[in-house]
């Protein structure tokens, strides 16, 4: 997989209209290991869904700060690679061909304001490599979301 040539389609999607929306659809549609790749944002104590992509809706529209995978990784501020899901007590499943998971917090200065939750079904789907290349997406992402908030507020 070339993670820079991905890297620079994703910056130039992050100048799109729906740019968030764009960059899920993208990861999605191109790297065949993230079988559903969506964005949580944090609201108050919680992380609400917002862009997403995958063969199926998850149940799992709002999720408690420090709950899961995916809140583990907001309280912690840290990427986590589950390697196998199945092993993993703070795992909240969302759909059955799910075998690996990544999660990537992003960040607006030392603050997280969201994540990146994608879903492998694949045993141990995301590497270093993956790792690298998600936190710098989350950093696009994190300036699309926050000129989107400034240009809400004008
Ligand atoms: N598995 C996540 C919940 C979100 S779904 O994967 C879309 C978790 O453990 O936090």
């Amino acid at each position: 997989m070339d993670y820079e040539s991905a890297y620079r389609t994703i910056m130039r999607l992050a100048q799109e209209p729906n740019a968030a929306q764009a960059i899920v659809n993208y990861l999605h549609d191109h790297f065949p290991a993230y079988s559903w790749v969506g964005l949580y944002w944090v609201e108050g104590a919680d992380l609400v869904l917002g862009e997403w992509k995958g063969p199926e809706a998850t149940e799992h529209t709002r999720i408690a700060i420090g709950t899961g995978v995916c809140g583990a990784a907001v309280a912690s501020g840290r990427t986590e690679v589950v390697a196998a899901v199945s092993r993993d007590p703070r795992y909240l499943a969302c759909f059955p061909s799910t075998k690996s998971e990544i999660v990537v917090p992003i960040f607006a200065g030392r603050s997280v304001i969201g994540e990146i939750d994608i879903d492998g079904s694949a045993l141990n789907a995301f590497g270093p490599e993956d790792q690298r290349f998600l936190e710098r997406v989350a950093a696009v992402l994190a300036g699309v979301r926050t000129s989107t908030a400034r240009a809400a507020r004008r």
